[in-house]
């Protein structure tokens, strides 16, 4: 029998490739989203990759009836692997009951149910955003949590201490939170990435958005910064090395025969890329040329930030494969397809 695992935002774009890894390690992927952020015809591209389109269960996670059904029917589950959130910057300062009530309520809602139907394993997402501007680089697990500069931080900081309080207080939980960099890049089948609807916030889909022609120029957030090209720094992962290490921790927790247990690891390169070395990666790696303007800094953003991965290598037995250029190829393949496929998915970047 497959070991059941459920995706929260499965749809999603780390999801997506994390239920491709999970089906093609063996397991069954059940995946509840409310597509507030995703598309349902997501789950096509994961069919095509794996030849298994996962169970779909299109809900909120704040409706605590609607998931109590769900957790006695699939009181199976081996794990959960939580992504479903809002994670936007800009408008979680605007609207930050919002994303506290949509980021909280739906760990609570699933960690209560846990307890309830004796599903022990939890991973969840979280995010190098809770270290803030770091004063040592590279920054490992233990550096300190600084307060967080927007809503949209401060929940990934009080998700993670939701969860160390519940373990603490029910046995049988085990939870590993997972610290991402910047996620990057797509499949290499091309088949599916990420898909942002309206302006992208985050730098790669920019760039590959404007190199289709679909943006006039991209513009880069300050040359000011005390760096070696003067714009910051950041430590991107490939989404398919990131999606791998879901898997093994899933794994991980499987084996553990400890009752409870709550850890967390850094998930990054550990090699800082500066914006200005994206765009030349992404120049070089696909022959295109990219149009670009400097600008001022963007309101929040850290100077540098890049990954003490020794913990995640170590312990996890998992190290990123993949370079700043496959990452651009791949990314850039996914746009392409998307392009290719305008009628279905043209009309999202439109804005
Ligand atoms: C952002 C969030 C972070 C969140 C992550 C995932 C902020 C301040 N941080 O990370 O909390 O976990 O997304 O959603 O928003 N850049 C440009 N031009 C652009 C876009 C970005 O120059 O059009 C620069 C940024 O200034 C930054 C780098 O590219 O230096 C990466 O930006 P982005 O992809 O938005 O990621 P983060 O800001 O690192």
């Amino acid at each position: 029998m497959k070991k059941k695992i459920l995706v929260t935002g499965g749809t999603g774009y780390i999801g997506s490739h994390t239920a491709v890894e999970l089906i093609n390690s063996g397991f069954e992927v059940l995946i509840i989203d409310n597509l507030s952020n995703s598309r349902e015809d997501v789950l096509e591209g994961v069919e095509q990759i794996t030849g298994v389109r996962p169970a779909f269960y299109n809900f909120d996670l704040c409706d605590l009836s609607r998931l109590d059904d769900f957790f006695r029917e699939h009181s199976d589950m081996a794990a959960i692997i939580h992504f479903a959130a809002y994670k936007a910057v800009g408008e979680s300062v605007e609207k930050p009951l919002l994303y506290y009530r949509n980021n909280l309520v739906s760990l609570i809602n699933l960690l209560e149910l846990m307890g309830k139907y004796h599903v022990p394993n939890m991973v969840f997402s979280s995010s190098c955003t809770v270290y803030g501007q770091p004063e040592k680089l590279p920054v490992s697990e233990q550096s300190p949590i600084l307060p967080a500069e927007s809503p949209y931080g401060n929940t990934k900081q009080i998700s993670e201490e939701i969860i160390r309080d519940t373990l603490k207080a029910v046995n049988e939980l085990r939870a590993i939170s997972l610290r991402y960099f910047n996620p990057v890049g797509a499949h290499d089948s091309g088949l599916i990435g990420e898909l942002p609807l309206g302006v992208p916030n985050n730098l790669v889909p920019f760039i590959t958005q404007t190199a289709a022609g679909l943006r006039d120029e991209l513009s880069v957030f300050g040359d000011d910064y005390d760096t070696p090209d003067g714009t910051a720094i950041r430590d991107y992962i490939h989404v398919v090395d990131l999606a791998k290490a879901h898997v093994i921790a899933v794994e991980r927790m499987l084996k553990n025969k400890q009752k409870s247990s709550c850890e967390v690891f850094n998930l990054g390169t550990g090699n800082g890329y500066s914006v200005l070395e994206v765009i030349k990666a992404f120049e070089s790696s696909t022959g295109v040329k990219l149009k670009y303007k400097i600008v001022g800094r963007r309101a929040g953003d850290v100077e540098k930030v890049w990954a003490d991965t020794t913990f995640a290598n170590k312990e996890l037995g998992w190290k990123a494969a993949r370079d700043i250029n496959n990452m651009m190829a791949t990314a850039w393949k996914w746009q392409q397809y998307l392009m290719a496929n305008k009628d279905r998915y043209l009309v999202l970047s439109q804005e």
